[in-house]
């Protein structure tokens, strides 16, 4: 890496090296849980990806209106798939509020891409990210028996940063100009973390 792209990385990197900018509003760890996605939860998910503010940072994948048949041909690939585990978070209510999964599974390499969707805004900043988040370390690494799970994060997004520093990750490296944002273009940053670190992420976690 060079000393210019080193330089931005470590700009990129210093942003969340202060997680005690934002006071803690955080939900008990207890409050959500995980269940596989169903046909019920298409009407959510396409209303979800078509609110301009959810999907701004999401990928290219979802950067056109989606329809209700984009939405079941989505869910029909997934149950089909070895190398994605995508699940609803819900509240113990049972509310459906987003999603969250493990894509391109590399079996072999023991490894997978996390993405994470909190849906419903009014259920931001309630904590639920972050539960969502270290409860699917917990089953990549515990379960499936994963090595290495890594992340692309536009590198200006501030909470999401925030969240996956919180649940462990660290940043290692940045992808210059590599996604188009709002009305310019702007870098990836890679985090991942290891099976080995992914404990020492929750202890942590917490800012008083
Ligand atoms: C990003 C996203 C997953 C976060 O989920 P969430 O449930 O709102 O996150 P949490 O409440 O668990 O944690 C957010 C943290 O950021 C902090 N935060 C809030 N605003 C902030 C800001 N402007 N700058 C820095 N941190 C901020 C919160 O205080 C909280 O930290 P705390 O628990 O220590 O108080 C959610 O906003 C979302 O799904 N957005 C749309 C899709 C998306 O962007 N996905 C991620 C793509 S990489």
């Amino acid at each position: 890496m060079g000393r210019g792209a080193r330089a931005e990385m470590e700009t990129a990197c210093s942003k969340v090296r202060s997680p005690d900018r934002v006071a803690s509003r955080s939900v008990e760890p207890s409050a959500a849980r995980l269940r596989p996605l169903e046909p019920g939860d298409v009407d959510s998910l396409i209303r979800w990806v078509n609110d301009a503010a959810v999907a701004l940072y999401l990928s290219q994948a979802v950067a056109y209106p989606a329809s209700e048949s984009d939405g079941f041909r989505w869910l029909e690939a997934l149950s089909r798939s070895h190398t994605d585990r995508v699940f609803a978070i819900e509240t113990l209510e049972g509310r459906l509020i987003g999603s969250i999964g493990l894509h391109a599974i590399r079996w072999i390499d023991r490894k997978a891409e996390l993405a994470v969707m909190i849906g419903e805004r009014d259920c931001w900043n309630r904590g639920y990210g972050t539960w969502a988040v270290r409860e699917t370390l917990r089953l990549g690494f515990e379960e499936m028996s994963l090595q290495r799970i890594y992340l692309r994060v536009a590198s200006d997004h501030e909470v999401a940063i925030r969240l996956y520093r919180k649940c462990g990750f660290q940043p290692e490296g940045l992808l210059r100009k590599d996604r188009y944002v709002g009305r310019g273009y702007g870098d990836t940053l890679m985090m991942s973390v290891l099976k080995e670190e992914s404990a020492a992420g929750e202890s942590g976690a917490r800012t008083p």
